[in-house]
């Protein structure tokens, strides 16, 4: 079993390294594919003119820009994240009310009771240990703020990354499972993990709101067939195996998507957990 500082260290490299170059190949199509959850989030969240708040994992820094134009230029935003590529491509907004920190959320020394909200898009499912990254979190929020965030819910409720993968899996080398307590995409999914972190690093007890959307996932099968070998679990997986496997991989993808062709591209639902809490 890997030990935190080892699990940390491998989210570092992988977005500083492969992930971050791929996020942000990929970034056009998965914006549009989460573009649901990303309103409901930053809906929930409301941010208000004159707030201070922190967009942990801000990646290229879209949300820490709807933020920013929310608080307006009494309020700030910073975003903080473990990618430096990313947040190069953040920067170059030149927002005049956010700044970026490249470092691990869950070490970064926030000033103490500091936000009205700690807010993310998918960016808190990677911490090696999250009680202590949430502690942190919490330790900067103010007595009076709100946490508001949205990750996935578990791989048999998000079909566009299941259907994918139980095709391709019979074809291609031994994937190794993430485990329960592993960070990952899909490490939030269960709702009694998140409670019990969230409980340990000494928020009140948080509410959960399922939000179920169709996530497009490219305008036809070949489109999808290209994205899924760009960013994901499954590029990961063609880049250890053979072309052949690949390729027969892929065509048993190709047979399993036909079912989900709409006139608006490929679509299969998509399931998240819409986070909120205070301060115990
Ligand atoms: C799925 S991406 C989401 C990016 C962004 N929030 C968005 O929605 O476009 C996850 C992000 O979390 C960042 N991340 C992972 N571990 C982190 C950590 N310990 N501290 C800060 N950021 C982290 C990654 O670098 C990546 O940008």
């Amino acid at each position: 079993m890997k030990t935190t500082a080892e699990l940390a260290a491998d989210q570092a490299a992988f977005w500083n390294g492969p992930g971050g170059k791929s996020w942000i190949a990929s970034y056009e199509r998965i914006q549009k594919s989460i573009a649901g959850f990303s309103e409901s989030v930053l809906a929930a969240a409301a941010a208000k003119p004159g707030e201070k708040v922190l967009d942990v994992g801000c990646g290229t820094g879209t949300t820490t820009g709807k933020l920013a134009a929310a608080v307006g230029d009494k309020g700030h935003v910073l975003g903080v994240d473990i990618s430096e590529p990313l947040v190069d491509v953040a920067r170059e907004q030149k927002l005049m009310n956010a700044t970026f920190a490249v470092s691990d959320a869950a070490t970064y020394p926030f000033d103490p009771a500091t936000f009205d909200l700690v807010f993310s898009r998918f960016g808190v499912m990677f911490f090696a240990d999250p009680v202590v990254a949430f502690k942190n979190l919490q330790r900067a929020l103010k007595p009076t703020g709100r946490l508001v965030f949205v990750c996935w819910r578990t791989p048999p409720e998000n079909p566009w990354g299941l259907v994918p993968m139980q095709a391709a899996l019979p074809h291609l080398p031994p994937y190794e499972r993430p485990g329960p307590e592993d960070p990952g995409q899909y490490a939030f999914g269960d709702r009694a993990r998140v409670e019990r972190i969230l409980k340990a690093a000494g928020f009140g007890v948080p509410t959960f709101e399922k939000l179920d959307q169709m996530t497009l996932m490219g305008k036809d099968v070949p489109e999808v067939l290209d994205n899924l070998g760009k960013f994901g679990p499954l590029a990961r997986l063609f880049k250890e195996a053979t072309p052949e496997q690949v390729a027969a991989a892929k065509e048993s993808i190709g047979k399993v998507l036909v079912p989900h062709v709409t006139a608006d591209g490929v679509k299969l639902a998509g399931a998240c957990w819409l986070v909120s809490a205070a301060q115990h």
